[in-house]
């Protein structure tokens, strides 16, 4: 593996970078700022000067309290927090480049508030792109994605008032198909579409299942229709990509335009870690010029937003390195191996995607006092058909192998 911005870090360097950046941000306390609707944390609550902050770089930064407002990779920024929102601009480099392949393209990005904003952030992007460059109304637009894709998407469409047509899958392997690709781009064409916002999945919510993108632009290409490939990495973002090595869901895939990936998630980041990226010279699109009081103006949907969101992350990714990483998610992988051949013992029958940590188990095995007994999460609550098992740290073999005695 070729390192090119992710190096492993000791505890001190880190310090040393993230206190070195607070030091290049605003201070509110030696430093007339008398125009900004911001501080440091409330001093009576929060002490700006506890012993143990010195050795807390997070939690320090937490209590200066830096809003990263707006995108850092494009343009000017907010001057006031230029420290921090430099560790910002390292941590995209290193989910651009080394977690997603970039080669020399180069990248837009932000720490948005999770998943649902940068998926919709995405959405938002190419549905302004085919309305300005297309002269595309809202109703000739629509997202594509699997009957396994998360609510999101629903959402976006809601909010962003396009249509969303969903891919059927296939009961037991949960994968699209050209022919249900094209099943549903022929729904959607004869209400008039004529552009797709597609978004694959790097691992659905409830089935960890992945979709081959190629899918998805083999019958766009041949129809000749425009469109824009967004990838759903939410929860798979930060562990597929150690899992499997050969596949079509990052930027080496020409098609690829942007991916979410939450740090919130298998990255056991603070929530508000949802990470958005996106090729050069289409975040654009969703430029608030009306943003004017802000310096470099406003790309994200969200506006303000905590700096020390980003500096969790990067102190995450830093402390563990690319190695770490990959060892962190093999036992991950090692684990879900064991419970699946548990499973298999036991004829339950279940859904894995072997490069993923996700269990779902069909729900004829599971009782209410097992699901609820082992907080396993159905796929509906009405009427339950699949309840799922996420290996995450916590989830240990030792813990795993109750349910199996109970399932037993
Ligand atoms: C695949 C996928 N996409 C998007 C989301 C939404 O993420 P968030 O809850 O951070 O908005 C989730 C959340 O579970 C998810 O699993």
């Amino acid at each position: 593996m070729e390192e090119k911005h992710w190096q492993k870090k000791s505890e001190e360097e880190i310090k040393k970078i993230v206190f070195g950046a607070l030091d290049k941000n605003i201070n509110y306390v030696d430093k007339n700022v008398l125009g900004v609707p911001a501080s440091y944390l409330d001093d009576k609550v929060f002490s700006q000067d506890a012993s143990f902050l010195k050795d807390a770089p997070f939690l320090s930064t937490l209590i200066k309290n830096p809003n990263h407002i707006g995108c850092h990779t494009i343009g000017e920024s907010e001057s006031f927090f230029a420290g921090t929102q430099e560790i910002e601009r390292e941590l995209i480099d290193i989910c651009s480049y080394d977690i997603l392949n970039g080669t020399d393209d180069h990248f837009d990005g932000y720490v948005a508030s999770g998943g649902t904003e940068a998926n919709m952030q995405a959405i938002w992007i190419y549905r302004n792109y085919f309305n300005s460059e297309k002269r595309f109304e809202n109703d000739e637009i629509c997202i594509l994605c699997s009957e396994d894709n998360h609510y999101s998407m629903d959402k976006a469409g809601n909010v962003l008032n396009i249509p969303v047509q969903k891919v059927k899958v296939d009961e037991n392997n949960r994968t699209i198909s050209k022919e249900t690709v094209e099943k549903a781009i022929k729904a959607q064409q004869d209400r008039g579409v004529k552009a797709f916002i597609v978004v694959a999945n790097m691992m659905t919510t409830m089935f960890g299942s992945v979709d081959n993108p190629d899918v998805y632009s083999e019958v766009l290409d041949r129809l000749d229709t425009p469109y824009f490939i967004h990838l759903d990495g939410a929860y798979g973002g930060f562990y597929f990509p150690f899992s499997q090595k050969e596949h079509r869901l990052d930027f080496r895939n020409t098609n690829v335009s942007s991916v979410t990936l939450d740090a919130h998630k298998m990255a056991q980041a603070p929530y508000g870690t949802g990470i958005f990226i996106i090729r050069k010279d289409l975040i654009h699109y969703a430029n608030t010029k009306e943003a004017s009081y802000v310096e470099g103006e406003d790309y994200t949907l969200i506006g303000s937003r905590s700096g020390a969101n980003a500096v969790a992350v990067w102190m995450i990714l830093s402390k563990y390195g690319p190695f770490g990483w990959m060892e962190k998610i093999f036992v991950l992988q090692k684990r879900t191996g064991w419970i699946c051949d548990q499973l298999d013992q036991l004829n339950i029958k279940y859904y894995r995607h072997p490069s993923s940590n996700i269990i779902t188990i069909r729900s004829e095995h599971v009782s209410s006092e097992i699901a609820k007994k082992y907080g396993l999460v159905p796929d509906n609550h009405d009427n339950p058909k699949w309840f799922k098992i996420v290996v995450m740290d916590h989830v240990t073999i030792e813990k795993l192998s109750l349910l199996v005695e109970d399932l037993k």
